[in-house]
């Protein structure tokens, strides 16, 4: 096992470090950026459908389910296709309406979990045309779909999810460039440019992971929290969720996600001085926005650790902790903002002496209902 682990002390820091190379082996042979060229041979043959489709849903569980909404995110605004993204396992059991213009895309990592398969099975059975975004090949999921893309992350190990999850955005970021492609409903100059920006993740992957010695000191001064809050707008909302699961899966923290604006709608009544709050605050369009929810939380005590671009001048007066990540594409940036969030829980977790690997209660794959 520990040959397995390549020198690291648990799968999930290995996989987490993986990631520049998780998510190049993605890209590879499908993107080119020099050239213009996207290739997804997986689903060749399904993307006059994809470009005609009334609707798109996504069904998955976990962390896929968060990928599912990123993906919402970029459907809609490079597509201008309309999006819904379900939990499967409300999915299967509400009498969804489907029609047979509809597209179900299924994203799991494992490719076995009970509830997404039945949610394909459902729509299948009523005419839509069912696609899988799966990581392992051969999987129930990646048979019972019409066409797939695979995310080549490799073998995942750690029951928390990291490079399944950079790789399932990846991927569905390639799917939703070539159906704007096709559909005409982005330009030739800012495909190209998305290419580009999509091309120097692993890159920027690379990069953010060298905060992790800052990290592991913020770690320290909250490794004994009872709670964490993790807010984020557009593009980052869904980073948020992500990592607040992260953190309650491995750490064992009660910890939220939310839209930083609905914090006034509940979560600010929570806020005191003994309340992390991790904002996700990139320079995006939303960047105006979230520096007030900062300001929200900071008047009232919070203790903020802030996500940042590169270069930023404004937060970092503000807040407590900042955390740099490179710049990229706002509808790339969860790529790059997850990494810093993936690091701060696992060393949380390590310092409060968790089983990081195989967290209790949870399973790396959920094959029943
Ligand atoms: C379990 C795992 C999660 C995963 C979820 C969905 O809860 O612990 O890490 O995100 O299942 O799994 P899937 O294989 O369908 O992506």
């Amino acid at each position: 096992e520990a040959i397995e682990k390549g020198g690291y002390d648990h799968f999930m820091l290995k996989e987490i470090n993986e990631q520049p190379r998780s998510i190049a082996d993605c890209l590879r042979g499908r993107l080119n950026a020099a050239e213009g060229s996207l290739t997804l041979g997986g689903i060749r043959d399904y993307l006059r459908k994809l470009r005609q489709a009334d609707r798109i849903i996504i069904a998955a569980c976990g962390t896929s389910w968060h990928a599912g909404l990123v993906a919402e995110y970029i459907f809609e605004e490079f597509c201008r296709i309309p999006v819904e993204v379900e939990y499967a396992s409300e999915f299967r059991y509400r009498n969804p309406i489907i029609h047979e213009g509809d597209i179900l895309i299924a994203i799991s990592q494992s490719g076995e979990t009970a509830d997404t398969l039945a949610a394909m099975e459902i729509a299948k059975s009523r005419g839509a045309t069912v696609l899988g975004v799966c990581n392992v090949v051969g999987s129930s999921i990646s048979r019972v779909s019409d066409a797939g893309v695979y995310t080549h992350a490799g073998p995942e190990i750690g029951v928390a999810s990291t490079k399944a999850f950079t790789a399932q955005l990846s991927v569905l970021s390639m799917i939703a460039l070539k159906v704007a492609q096709q559909k005409g409903t982005i330009s030739d100059i800012r495909f190209r440019e998305m290419l580009a920006h999509l091309e120097q993740i692993p890159a920027k992957v690379e990069k953010a992971l060298k905060s992790e010695e800052e990290i592991k000191n913020i770690s320290g001064l909250y490794k004994d929290a009872s709670n964490f809050l993790y807010l984020g707008r557009g593009y980052n909302f869904p980073v948020a969720l992500e990592g607040a699961l992260k953190l309650k899966e491995i750490s064992y923290i009660h910890a939220e996600g939310y839209p930083a604006a609905e914090m006034k709608h509940g979560p600010i009544a929570l806020i005191d001085e003994e309340m992390p709050v991790c904002f996700i605050a990139t320079r995006d369009g939303s960047y105006d926005k979230v520096v007030s929810n900062i300001q929200e939380v900071k008047a009232r005590k919070g203790k903020v650790i802030a996500i940042v671009s590169e270069g930023d001048v404004l937060i970092p007066k503000m807040v407590d902790h900042v955390i740099e990540v490179p710049n990229t594409h706002e509808a790339f940036m969860p790529l790059v903002a997850s990494i810093p969030l993936q690091l701060l829980s696992y060393h949380i977790a390590v310092l409060r002496g968790c089983n990081v690997d195989q967290p209790r209660n949870l399973a790396k794959s959920v094959t029943v209902e």
